[in-house]
């Protein structure tokens, strides 16, 4: 049997595992969802959401992009951030960065790499931004690490500089930002433990819309 083949029987499998603890599982699944979280992380198939969180389906709501991304003028995550916290009425907003991440690797590079380029660019702005931290690391490993952990910093800024995600906590004192490093070789999450409040006022400097409505 071929690898797509297995998927449809490793699905019958998973169907009767969840039914075995949980008779009502799809039928409760099917009635709508209500999760607390919104996770944003890499699209690496090495970095699963639910998995590594140890949550089911319904707990959390997912978007995926090459390095975690949040970009402005991307359509597909503000739609995404936008429903989250507006419709889904998430508490917590996770952006979750992994070391050994190929799309951080390849912004650090002097590489033309075609349509890739406006989107690593991101993350080259993230380096730019910390150029005098990043140049004072002298080993390129721990160099690439360090930028992970910017990128995640700075994509949780971009965050919260949403109208969305403003407004919501002036009215609600919530969504929280949380800033996350999935460390591939032991498998841990690592909470960059950001201070939401101080980002959240920095932010307010120059890019307040909580007021707007
Ligand atoms: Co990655």
């Amino acid at each position: 049997m071929s690898k797509y083949q297995q998927i449809f029987e490793r699905n019958k499998k998973w169907i009767a595992e969840k039914k075995a603890t949980n008779k009502q599982f799809f039928e409760h699944l099917a009635k709508g969802q209500d999760p607390e979280f919104l996770y944003i992380g890499c699209s690496d198939s090495r970095v699963t959401a639910e998995e590594m969180m140890g949550l089911e389906p319904g707990d959390v709501f997912v978007h995926r992009n090459i390095a975690n991304v949040i970009s402005n003028s991307d359509l597909n995550t503000m739609s995404v951030i936008e429903y989250a916290v507006g419709h889904l009425d998430v508490k917590h907003i996770i952006v979750c960065g992994h070391y050994f991440c190929g799309g951080v690797k390849a912004a650090m590079q002097s590489q033309d790499l075609g349509l890739l380029n406006p989107w690593l660019r991101n993350i080259r702005d993230v380096y730019r931004l910390h150029k005098e931290e990043l140049a004072a690391v002298k080993d390129e490993h721990a160099r690439y690490e360090r930028l992970v952990e910017l990128n995640v910093e700075e994509q949780c800024i971009n965050v919260i500089k949403t109208a969305v995600v403003q407004r919501t906590y002036i009215q609600k004192g919530y969504p929280t930002v949380h800033g996350w490093v999935f460390d591939i070789r032991s498998g841990k999450l690592i909470d960059l433990k950001l201070d939401f409040e101080e980002k959240l006022h920095g932010i307010q400097e120059i890019y307040n819309l909580g007021a707007s409505k």
